[in-house]
This record gives structure tokens, sequence and C-alpha cells, in this order.
């Protein structure tokens, strides 16, 4: 596997690829790879000739008071970890090659609706630097199809909808969570755990699924809520939200809705914040 940070490389060893009549799979990661992000290479690898993977800390995505300082950069291991799982290439850029005129003063693309609700509210412009970084990579890697996780479902709701506005000719592949033995959802954010923490954020995959089948019984969806709520209190974890939404615009159902329904929970631990869901 070859490494290149230039969009030029890039696009030379691309268009060579397209030129050949070849499908071109993509993965854009902000690195720190773990099992999950190489199960969504080798999805790509299932669905395309060539994989193309990108490693990018992204600036807009974060916002003043978040980790993107000290977020994890481990591009060697990275590297060895993409070759091993079959990607072909890796695209790691300076962020001035993103941004050429400053993170700043970029272009953004704004998704509206979609990204301005739970995870949305809670962290204002994430998603717009989320939409604006993806739209830019999609540019220059112009994949046939693309992977995400669903761990991040509204972030995977946030870049179908891009792709179907912009009228972009790429299939989105959502990608089921990958989990520890106690549930915890894989994510590169687990590693601000204390081996005790990570112990006890088995308790978010615990209650989802004791939101899902509470839903099924024919719960009420508030006291759903309020029991979640009260579970993870209890476990000390600080709560954003715990709630029952609509699986397609994560809008609120009515009362008496239980069809197309997913579960979500976005709480911090220790120094990590932590989000999962399940449908
Ligand atoms: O999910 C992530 O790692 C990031 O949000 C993404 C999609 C790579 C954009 O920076």
């Amino acid at each position: 596997m070859d490494t290149v940070s230039s969009v030029e490389d890039l696009r030379a060893r691309v268009g060579a690829w397209r030129r050949a009549g070849k499908r071109i799979g993509f993965v854009p990661t902000m690195g720190n790879l773990h099992n999950g992000h190489f199960s969504l290479i080798s999805i790509a690898r299932m669905h395309a000739d060539h994989v193309v993977a990108s490693v990018f800390v992204n600036p807009t995505q974060f916002g003043p008071r978040e980790d993107f300082a000290s977020y994890p950069r481990t591009l060697e291991q990275d590297q060895a970890g993409l070759s091993a799982h079959g990607c072909d290439l890796l695209f790691a850029p300076p962020v001035d090659a993103i941004y050429p005129f400053g993170p700043d003063a970029s272009v953004r693309i704004e998704v509206p609706g979609i990204s301005d609700v739970l995870e949305g509210a809670l962290r204002p412009g994430h998603f717009a630097g989320v939409a604006t970084v993806v739209a830019k990579l999609f540019n220059l890697v112009q994949p046939d199809i693309a992977v995400f996780g669903q761990k991040d479902y509204q972030q995977l709701l946030v870049i179908q909808r891009l792709t179907r506005d912009l009228r972009l000719p790429i299939e989105i592949l959502p990608a089921a969570t990958l989990r520890e033995a106690n549930g915890l959802a894989m994510s590169s954010r687990n590693q601000y755990l204390s081996s005790d923490e990570r112990e006890r954020a088995g308790i978010i995959y615990s209650t989802l699924c004791g939101m899902r089948d509470a839903l099924h019984a024919g719960q009420a969806h508030a006291a759903v809520e309020a029991d979640a709520h009260r579970v993870l209190e209890q476990a000390g974890l600080v709560l954003d939200y715990a709630v029952l939404r609509r699986k397609t615009d994560l809008t609120e159902p009515e009362k008496n809705e239980r069809a197309g329904l997913i579960a979500l929970i976005a709480a911090k631990l220790g120094r990590a914040r932590l989000i999962d869901n399940l449908d």
C-alpha cells in the first residue's frame, strides 16, 4: 500500500484506475484506526476493485473546547493496519491540501434539518465540518462507493443526504457497529477510558438493548427514555441524551409509533464522550 499526501499524487493514482475502468471504494477516517475501521475496508474491498482510505483529522468538525489538538495521531500504525486489511492507497493530506484558504475561510457545506438535532444541537457546526470535508474528499477521490459506520448514525444520515442533494454518483454503504465483548462500540475515543471505565461503559449497549426490548413490549416512549436515563446516571455516566427517534430522519415519533425507530445514547464517562445506537 502506498501513501500519498498531495492532491496531485492522489488524482494521478485514482485517475489511472478510473481510466482502466476500475471501481473505486473509499473509506474516510480520522486515523487511530481499530477493527471497526478495518471492517469498513473489508466491506469496501468486496464492492470495489481498488480501495482508498484517507486519514485526516479534520479541524472544522471539532468545537473550540473539543479534542482536536489531543486527538490521537498514529499514522505509522494506521498504515500497517490498512495495508494488512487490503487497502490499496492511503491519502494522508496536510491541512492546507484540504483547506487551501485555511479552515476558517473554507467553502462550507450545510445539510440543514438532520444536522440540527441531537449531536448537531450539542456540537454546533460539527456536521457542517463533517459535510464539508466529506464533500471535498469525495470530490478528490471520486469513488463509486464509500463506507461509513453506523455507530455514527446521524453522521451516516447527513452523508446520505449530502450525496443525494449534490447528486453525487456515489453509493453510500452503511457498516454494522463492531463491539467489544461487553457490548462497548469500538471507537477511537475509547482509549480515553481507564480499564475500569471501559468495563462500566458496557452499560450503554445493555441500556440500548433494554430500550429496544421495552419498546417492543409496548412500554410508552417517555417511560423507556426515563428508565434509560435512570440506569445510566446510576452507573455514574453523565448523560447528553437517551432517546427514541425515527430512523429515517431522527424526528420524534408519535406516542403510538413503534416501527422504524432507533434508540440513541450519548454520555460522558471520565474523559470520554461516547455515542451509540440500536434499532
Ligand atoms: O467518522 C469520522 O471519522 C469522520 O467524521 C469523517 C467521516 C472521516 C470526516 O472527518
